[in-house]
């Protein structure tokens, strides 16, 4: 699908703040790409889809998680991760895109996961640093980010489950299980 299309129907779906968080993703994604060696094209269509869910009512993403048998504990945990692999089902039966990666890389998008691929860890990473963002750390990650992609995710991840604790939320346990595999498996790029 071309970019114009797939900003049209995204567009649809979100309001303007989170349109323009959209763009920063895909422009983010693209230069990530191209750094370690992804593919741009399914870097940016995964990028421009990754909150095509977000704003779809509770009660529907709810409803999409049990009938689809994805993993049932998403329901105990913030709502907040719901939009991620509901994104990747609505993404594949509303918009059309069938690529496996495209919409693993949307699906994984907030939790991660042990064995990400590469492009799943650039769609975690453009999110998290996006010209847009702007909170305690993030230079930090984007400075990490010029040199290596696993350093980059894995500060990321820490300071996401630092936040967390300090709100006295929960953790969901796949974000630190995705913690876990990457400091065991990192990469030297
Ligand atoms: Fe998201
Ligand atoms: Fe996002």
């Amino acid at each position: 699908m071309e970019r114009e299309k797939a900003l049209l129907l995204v567009k649809e779906q979100l309001t303007e703040q989170r349109y323009q968080h959209t763009l920063g993703v895909m422009e983010t994604a693209i230069k990530l790409a191209q750094r370690y060696g992804a593919d741009e094209k399914k870097a940016e269509l995964a990028a421009i889809f990754h909150d095509y869910a977000k704003f779809r009512p509770k009660e529907e993403m709810k409803h999409i998680i049990e009938e689809q048998g994805f993993p049932k504990d998403l329901l105990e945990y913030n709502a907040e991760l719901w939009h991620a692999p509901v994104g990747a089902f609505l993404v594949e039966t509303e918009a059309g895109i069938t690529d496996k990666e495209i919409l693993n890389a949307i699906k994984y998008h907030t939790s991660g996961r042990p064995g990400m691929t590469l492009l799943e860890k650039i769609i975690y990473l453009a999110d998290y640093i996006e010209p847009g963002r702007h909170f305690p750390g993030v230079d930090e990650v984007r400075e990490l980010a010029k040199q290596s992609l696993d350093a980059a995710l894995i500060k990321s991840i820490q300071n996401t489950i630092i936040f967390l604790l300090k709100k006295n939320q929960t953790v969901y346990p796949d974000t630190l299980h995705t913690y876990n595999y990457l400091v065991k498996n990192r990469r030297i790029d």
